[in-house]
């Protein structure tokens, strides 16, 4: 990996208590070309002389070199995502890499999102090798929970989804409820390490054996209940967020330790349910190894008990580096390393409903 230059709007949707589509799309358009600048510059993809930092330069000199005969850089393609996700940011995705694909007349090469949450795994140091496969392939982020199999690297098959909420959604929407905002999964983690898993019950989802979907809308359902039963939270039309915010400072001692065991109990079920399908499905498949991606996939208490389990049934647990576990661009770019098929721009689309073949 040469470079991976990451623009986040996280902080702008904190503020306004959520994504905002629109607003991300326009950030992006703001974002995009000096992003793919830095990007190019970092792994040395122009001839040196026409370096130069991009703080001491306006936007106008980034898109004259950009747009400059001399600075095609030194790529084989342009890789990029055309779905799933918000269409707005597709779009941009998606218009700017067809534009300097002309520009520069580099092939594109179109990629799945949820590919690269997967194919990230190859840029670790340990990394998938052959004998690691078939291997099972766990995609649990923000928007998805999917269960594929990998006969080899390059045949996915689908297996198993969420019937409804994605494992982050669910993060995200009880950390919500306790007002945190976007991303919840973190804050939730961090409440959750001062807490006792055991101390309250919530629903296994989908518990049966040979069950490989997910469903995590009764687990929301069931935390939003004992919360009320516990801090009497009540919905609030005045605050964007939606919900009086339940701030560790305003409660006492008591109270924070409900909190903290809250979470961890809804961390432990979210955890646990994950490991033990994935495994299920693992074993039956006779799958060698298991590789997981996206942004859930920086939990630590994920991690830890997946390497437990996999230890009793001998199966290698591969799992991105931290900062490549949410969204970023050198994921897209190795998916299409692998998988990659040049395609024409005219026959690219940005499309928000993509999902495994
Ligand atoms: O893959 P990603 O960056 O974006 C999507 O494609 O959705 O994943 C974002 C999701 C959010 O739901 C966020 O709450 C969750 O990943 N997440 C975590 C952690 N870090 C990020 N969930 C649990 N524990 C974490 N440490
Ligand atoms: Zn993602």
């Amino acid at each position: 990996m040469l470079s991976n230059i990451t623009a986040t709007s996280l902080q702008l949707h904190s503020q306004t208590g959520g994504i905002i589509p629109e607003t991300a799309a326009r950030e992006q358009i703001k974002y995009i070309l000096p992003v793919i600048n830095e990007a190019l510059q970092k792994a040395q993809a122009y001839s040196s002389s026409e370096e130069q930092s991009d703080e001491s330069r306006s936007v106008n000199e980034i898109h004259s070199q950009l747009r400059s005969n001399n600075s095609i850089p030194n790529i084989d393609a342009i890789a990029i995502t055309y779905g799933p996700g918000l269409i707005g940011s597709l779009l941009v995705g998606v218009e700017t890499a067809k534009t300097l694909s002309i520009l520069w007349n580099k092939p594109i090469i179109p990629i799945n999102h949820l590919y690269g949450h997967l194919y990230v795994n190859f840029l670790s140091d340990v990394k998938p090798e052959k004998d690691n496969f078939p291997t099972i392939g766990l995609v649990v982020s923000g928007g998805h929970t999917d269960i594929v199999l990998m006969k080899d690297e390059k045949t996915i098959t689908w297996i198993a989804g969420t019937r409804d909420d994605a494992a982050g959604e669910c993060f995200d929407k009880c950390a919500r409820l306790l007002g945190y905002d976007y991303p919840g999964g973190p804050k939730i983690s961090e409440l959750a390490k001062k807490g006792d898993p055991k101390r309250f019950h919530l629903p296994t989802p989908l518990p049966g054996k040979d069950e490989y979907d997910f469903s995590f809308s009764g687990l929301k359902t069931a935390f939003f209940r004992l919360t009320q039963e516990h801090f009497q939270v009540e919905r609030n039309s005045q605050e964007k967020i939606g919900w009086k915010e339940i701030s560790s400072d305003h409660l006492n001692i008591e109270q924070q330790q409900i909190l903290y065991d809250l979470c961890a109990s809804l961390e432990k079920t979210i955890v646990d349910t994950i490991v033990k399908k994935t495994c299920n499905a693992a074993i039956k498949h006779a799958a060698k190894s298991i590789i997981i991606g996206g942004g859930v996939s920086a939990n630590q208490l994920l991690i830890e008990t997946f390497q437990r389990q996999a230890e009793e049934y001998g199966l290698q647990i591969f799992s991105p580096a931290r900062n490549l576990s949410t969204d970023n661009g050198a994921m897209i770019a190795t998916a299409a390393f692998f998988t990659g098929k040049e395609t024409p721009w005219e026959e690219i689309t940005a499309d928000p409903e993509l999902y495994f073949d």
